[in-house]
């Protein structure tokens, strides 16, 4: 698609403005080519980066990926080091380059689950990224969507005890409670890998997003395929559940 840059104010419809990945496939990737798991995740992290860039390039305002779920503890020791490995590189990264490259990152999910060094790294990335306007990435990490709604149901509640909120509870209000407060719902939601399911991802968010599957596994996703669901987002009729 054709790079732009976007201001405040003009934006081209038919980029969606927030989309959502799933990183999936980066197993069988490696396994294709008799590798070890952890090599698909180290391409799947490069593949990231360049989706994220062409995004930042076609003018989308969000990208939020899921990264790692509260479910991935369970899968072997040593491939959650690498993938944990691999987050703390690129948020040393992303602390270096994000004012240069009008490219901020936030992390979504519970952080205090995560190690003290990544949580440092989390919060530096949050302070640099106050000071940033433009382009922003969302990663997942250490997230699930029902987790998200319970986290945020206890904070409402430790509101209203506190006397900060009242017990009228609108949509609108809860929102502000999530991890995503402050930011659109996605509007085009990716999945990779050739599943066809959620997985505890963005559940609230999701109400209104379409939903693009492929068989590419993630470290073959290219700019290309990233047109080709652009595409098909664009064929479809969003109705939010009215009628044209
Ligand atoms: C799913 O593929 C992928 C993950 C659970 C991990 C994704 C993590 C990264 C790409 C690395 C860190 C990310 C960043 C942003 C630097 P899978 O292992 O479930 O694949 P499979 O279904 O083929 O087994």
């Amino acid at each position: 698609m054709e790079k732009r840059n976007v201001t405040a104010g003009e934006r081209d419809d038919r980029v969606p403005r927030h989309i959502a990945i799933i990183l999936d496939g980066n197993g069988r990737w490696a396994k294709k080519r008799g590798l070890p798991r952890t090599a698909g995740h180290a391409a799947g992290s490069e593949t990231f980066r360049k989706i994220a860039y062409y995004c930042r390039d076609i003018g989308v305002e969000y990208l939020t990926i899921y990264a790692f779920s509260t479910e991935n503890w369970k899968r072997p020791e040593g491939e959650v080091k690498t993938i944990m490995r691999l987050l703390d590189k690129y948020l040393h990264e992303a602390i270096d380059t994000m004012e240069r490259d009008g490219m901020k990152m936030r992390i979504f999910g519970d952080v205090s689950g995560l190690s003290p060094e990544l949580q440092a790294l989390a919060a530096r990335t949050d302070e640099i990224a106050d000071r940033i306007d433009g382009f922003q990435v969302n990663v997942c990490l250490n997230y699930g969507g029902r987790d998200e709604i319970v986290q945020a149901a206890r904070r409402y509640a430790a509101d209203v005890a506190a006397g900060r909120a009242d017990g009228e509870l609108s949509e609108a209000q809860f929102a502000r409670y999530l991890y995503s407060a402050n930011v659109p719902d996605p509007d085009l939601l990716i999945r990779p890998g050739g599943e066809q399911r959620l997985s505890n991802f963005l559940l609230w968010q999701c109400a209104y997003a379409e939903f693009y599957f492929t068989d590419v596994l993630w470290p073959d996703f290219t700019p290309e395929e990233l047109d080709k669901a652009i595409a098909a987002f664009r064929s479809r009729d969003r109705r939010y559940g009215g009628v044209k």
